[in-house]
């Protein structure tokens, strides 16, 4: 499988792309339409973060082909994600010139600052500018970031769950998915403390 990071923009982008055009299609061009076109495009984010966030515990607790393949392409899948999540800020702009009142400064506060680490992450996602932060600052940079996505997913799937006329059973579905992965981590960086104090 390719490793080019340009064939990943293009598909975490244009999968993104896809899913708002359909929605639009389906729903018309109003403000509901954008919402939807929102929720599309946050939800091939998540697919491809998804991936991103299990795939290391994934492979410490069953090894398999399929899980090295993961783990090897993960850098290529946050690539896509970032990707995808810029065409949801696209559509955020959109739905904030058809609704204002909805939108006031400081509704993009804790959404920008997550959007200011997925746009670094981003930015040294290559190997080039990978090289270029100094020391440790990579790891600190994309370790935070990932908790911090997760946890944007997660506030917003738990979030859907109460609202109502939402699809309740959806964000269902998208909390659970989030809380087994931050337990799946959490059961796997445990056994990995364990063995260090053994050893
Ligand atoms: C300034 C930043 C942001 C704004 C203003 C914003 C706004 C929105 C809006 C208006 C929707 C549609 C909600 C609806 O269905 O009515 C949406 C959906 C969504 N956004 Fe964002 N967003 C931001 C950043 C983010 C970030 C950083 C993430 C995650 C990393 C995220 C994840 C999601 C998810 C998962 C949905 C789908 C929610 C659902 O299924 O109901 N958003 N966003």
């Amino acid at each position: 499988m390719t490793r080019n990071p340009l064939v990943f923009i293009v598909l975490g982008a244009g999968l993104s792309a896809a899913s708002a055009f359909l929605m639009l299609q389906m729903f018309g061009d109003g403000a509901v339409a954008t919402g939807w076109a929102l929720d599309a495009t946050a939800r091939v984010s998540f697919a491809f973060w998804f991936l991103t966030f299990i795939a290391r515990p994934l492979n410490a607790v069953k090894r398999s082909e399929g899980s090295k393949k993961l783990v090897s392409l993960r850098r290529q899948f946050g690539i896509a994600f970032a990707s995808a999540h810029i065409v949801h800020a696209y559509f955020i702009v959109q739905i904030a010139a058809l609704v204002p009142a909805d939108f006031p400064p400081a509704r993009f506060v804790p959404g920008g600052f997550v959007y200011l680490l997925i746009l670094l992450m981003f930015a040294t996602s290559f190997d080039r500018t990978a090289k270029v932060m100094p020391g440790r600052s990579w790891q600190y940079l994309h370790r935070t970031g990932q908790w911090v996505i997760a946890l944007a997913f997660l506030n917003s799937s738990l979030q859907g769950i109460f609202i109502p006329d939402h699809n309740r059973l959806t964000h269902m579905v998208l909390a659970a998915l989030v809380i087994a992965a931050i337990g799946l981590r959490a059961y796997v960086w445990q056994g990995q403390r364990k063995r260090r104090q053994a050893a």
